[in-house]
């Protein structure tokens, strides 16, 4: 028998007047949750804004100011693409757990996934002006989340889905999410340039939620603007997947202790999951 907690999709939804997020995630494949829906105070955003600049400058040795942009640029891909993306952010600090389980964001990817989903991906992305010598409206080329699954899906069961906090206002001009609406339910990736013409900017202001579809289409528009665009994402997958960054037995003990939902963050990140294997003892192999 699982453990996971039973996640009352319809009771997080009344309280947090929801059925219009729900409506769209089945009709467009993606949402936009605003700040006041999710009752969180600029502060909230603020100070996981800072603590990704902060993760920045520690690993790539660069700062990262929010109006000038970043002091240098690292080399390698970040240099050609102009954004740099920071991995296994639940590893750094308590503050990128209450992302993993507000309960809006919980009942919204309890919708799509199911009970018993994983953290598939944990990463914040700085993303400056795109260089001139980059081609193309994109930066991030059209794809799915969930192409390592052969189609045809079911766009009612996805066996991904996606969280994008903005932590920066999100327009066209300053490099948002691109997507195509109701593309998932094609079931299926774009074919290369069959997306771009029918894509539209996820615009939204600092301190919105955007959720979506594993099999929506989506890439993400060139930066014309000086500055930052901050987000931190997580890609979420079914428990038949193993996800992409495992965090099975990396998050303290300190972590769940100082969690306001605990069960449904170890469930996130596969603590439950010895239930599953350990199935009946065979006394003739003690
Ligand atoms: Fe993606």
């Amino acid at each position: 028998m699982l453990s996971e907690p039973a996640i009352n999709i319809d009771a997080i939804a009344e309280e947090y007047g929801l059925a219009e997020h729900i409506a769209e995630l089945d009709e467009i494949g993606l949402t936009i949750i605003p700040q006041s829906t999710l009752r969180l105070s600029d502060k909230w955003f603020n100070e996981i804004r800072d603590t990704i600049l902060r993760v920045g400058e520690t690993r790539t040795g660069i700062t990262y100011d929010l109006a000038r942009g970043p002091s240098d640029i690292p080399d390698g891909r970040p240099r050609v693409i102009g954004h740099v993306i920071l991995s296994h952010m639940i590893l750094e600090d308590q503050i990128f757990e209450r992302v993993m389980t507000h309960p809006v964001k919980k009942a919204l990817m309890t919708h799509m996934l199911g009970e018993g989903h994983r953290l598939a991906i944990s990463d914040a992305w700085i993303k400056w002006q795109t260089p001139d010598s980059w081609e193309g409206d994109a930066t991030t080329g059209f794809h799915t989340d969930q192409s390592i699954v052969p189609s045809p899906w079911n766009w009612q069961t996805p066996h991904i889905a996606n969280m994008n906090w903005c932590l920066t206002d999100y327009t066209k001009e300053d490099g948002a999410l691109a997507y195509v609406p109701g593309s998932h339910h094609e079931q299926r990736s774009p074919e290369l340039g069959e997306a771009l013409p029918q894509a539209v900017p996820a615009e939204a202001p600092a301190g919105s939620l955007i959720m979506f579809n594993g099999g929506l289409w989506h890439g993400s528009y060139r930066k014309t603007t000086p500055g930052l665009r901050v987000t931190m994402l997580g890609q979420h997958c079914r428990p038949y997947i193993l996800p992409f960054q495992d965090f099975k037995g990396k998050i303290p003990e300190k972590m769940y202790s100082a969690s306001l939902d605990p069960g449904y963050l170890r469930s996130l990140m596969r603590e439950d999951e010895t239930q599953l294997i350990q199935g009946p003892v065979n006394p003739k192999r003690q």
